[in-house]
C-alpha cells in the first residue's frame, strides 16, 4: 500500500468515524443509539454481523441490546447469564477479544472481535462483530477502530444509564410522596397511584407520545399533593363537609400548585402544576379554582378529571358506599359534555370495555 493510499484509507476511516460520532449524539432514544453504533461499525469493519449487549448486574445477565445484519432476523435477540461464553468473558475481563478467521468446515468461516464497553474503568456490556464480508480475518485497524467507537458508546451507555437510575430515583420519590398522602386518610389508599394508572391507560389509548404519557402519569400522581395542606378534622371528616368546610377543602388544587411550584427546574414540573390546580374544572365552567370551560382547561387536568372522578366513585368513602364499574360509567357516561370531556370519556369507557369492566382484569404494566 503507497502512502498516500494509506493516508487515504486513514481520512475515509477517521470521516466514517466522526458521522458515527454525530449519528451518537444526534441520537436522542438508547436503542436508536445502539442500533447506530452497530451500523456503523458493521459498515467501517465490513462485518457481517453485530451484536450489541449490556450487562444487566442486578438481574446476573447479559441481554443483546440490538443487533445488525443476519442475527438481526433471528429476534428475540438472546440473553446469557454473567461469564457465559465469549461475551461473558470480555465483560469480565474488559479485555478485548480476537478470534481468527477459522475454517468451520463446509466452507464456512468464522471470524468474531468481541470490544468491551466500559466507562469510567467499569466494564457495563460488550459489541461483538462477526464475520467480514470478504472473509478475511479482523485485522488490527478494525481492532483499533472498534475499540474507539466502543469508548464512545460505553460513555453514552453510561449516561443513560445514570439517566434511568436518576429518574426512576425521582419517580419512587413522588411515588412515596403519593403515597405518604394517600395514607393519611386509610379510606383513600392507593388513590393517586390508580388515578395515575387510569390516567396513563387513557393517554396511551388516545396515541398520545410515550414521552407525554409518563408526564401525564406523573401529573396524575401528583394531582391531589395539595391536600397535605389540608387539616385532618376536615381531610378524614366523616360525615359530609358543610360549605365553608368545602371551600376549604378546594384550596388543596391552588396548594398542589405551589407546593409544586417550588421544584426546580420549573419546566418539567409545569403540566403537573396546572394539572394539581386545574383537574376539578369542568367543561360546563361549573368546577372550581378558575371556572375555566371546555378547551380551556388542559389536555392533562380535562383527563385526570374523568380518572379522578371514576376512583372517586367505584372506592368505598366514608361518605358513600362505592358504585359498581358500570354504575359509574354510566355516571361518566350521563355528564359527558357537560362535567367531562367526551372524547376522553369514551376513551376511558373503551378500556373498561376491554377489560369487561373487571377493574382486576385492569391491564396492570407499569407505566414506568
Ligand atoms: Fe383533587
Amino acid at each position: 500500500m503507497t502512502t498516500i493510499t494509506k493516508l487515504e484509507s486513514k481520512v475515509k476511516e477517521l470521516s466514517k468515524l466522526l458521522e458515527a460520532l454525530k449519528e451518537l449524539n444526534a441520537a436522542i432514544d438508547l436503542q436508536d443509539i445502539f442500533q447506530g453504533i452497530l451500523n456503523q461499525m458493521v459498515m467501517i469493519a465490513e462485518a457481517k454481523e453485530a451484536t450489541l449487549w449490556v450487562l444487566e448486574k442486578e438481574k446476573n445477565r447479559i441481554v443483546a441490546k440490538a443487533s445488525c445484519g443476519v442475527s438481526a432476523e433471528s429476534l428475540p435477540l438472546p440473553t446469557l447469564t454473567v461469564g457465559e461464553g465469549i461475551i461473558g468473558n470480555v465483560i469480565n475481563t474488559g479485555k478485548t477479544d480476537v478470534v481468527e478467521n477459522a475454517e468451520q468446515g463446509m466452507g464456512e468461516y468464522k471470524a468474531m472481535l468481541t470490544v468491551p464497553l466500559k466507562a469510567k474503568g467499569q466494564t457495563l456490556g460488550a459489541i461483538q462483530l462477526v464475520n467480514k464480508k470478504d472473509r478475511s480475518a479482523f485485522d488490527d485497524r478494525d481492532v483499533k477502530l472498534a475499540v474507539t467507537l466502543a469508548e464512545q458508546s460505553g460513555l453514552a451507555l453510561h449516561n443513560s444509564q445514570m439517566y434511568d437510575e436518576l429518574y426512576k430515583m425521582f419517580l419512587s420519590m413522588i411515588r412515596m410522596l403519593a403515597e405518604a398522602l394517600d395514607a393519611r386518610d386509610p379510606l383513600t389508599k392507593g388513590h393517586s397511584e390508580r388515578v395515575a394508572r387510569y390516567a396513563w391507560l387513557i393517554g396511551k389509548r388516545m396515541k398520545l407520545d410515550p414521552q407525554v404519557c409518563f408526564e401525564l402519569y406523573q401529573a396524575a400522581i401528583l394531582h391531589d399533593i395539595g391536600k397535605i395542606g389540608i387539616e385532618d378534622r376536615i381531610l378524614r371528616k366523616t360525615t359530609g363537609l358543610t360549605d365553608s368546610e368545602y371551600e376549604l377543602m378546594k384550596k388543596h388544587t391552588e396548594i398542589g400548585a405551589r407546593i409544586l411550584s417550588a421544584i426546580k427546574p420549573n419546566r418539567f414540573f409545569q403540566k403537573s402544576i396546572d394539572t394539581a390546580l386545574l383537574h376539578h374544572e369542568r367543561m360546563d365552567g361549573s368546577g372550581y379554582p378558575n371556572k375555566l370551560k371546555g378547551e380551556e382547561i388542559p389536555l392533562f387536568a380535562r383527563i385526570v378529571g374523568v380518572a379522578d372522578a371514576f376512583d372517586a366513585m367505584t372506592t368505598v368513602r366514608t361518605y358513600s358506599e362505592g358504585m359498581s364499574v358500570q354504575e359509574a360509567a354510566a355516571e361518566l357516561i350521563r355528564c359527558k359534555g357537560s362535567l367531562f370531556d367526551s372524547e376522553i370519556v369514551d376513551t376511558f369507557i373503551e378500556i373498561l370495555d376491554d377489560c369487561s369492566y373487571d377493574l382486576q382484569a385492569f391491564p396492570t404494566e407499569d407505566a414506568v
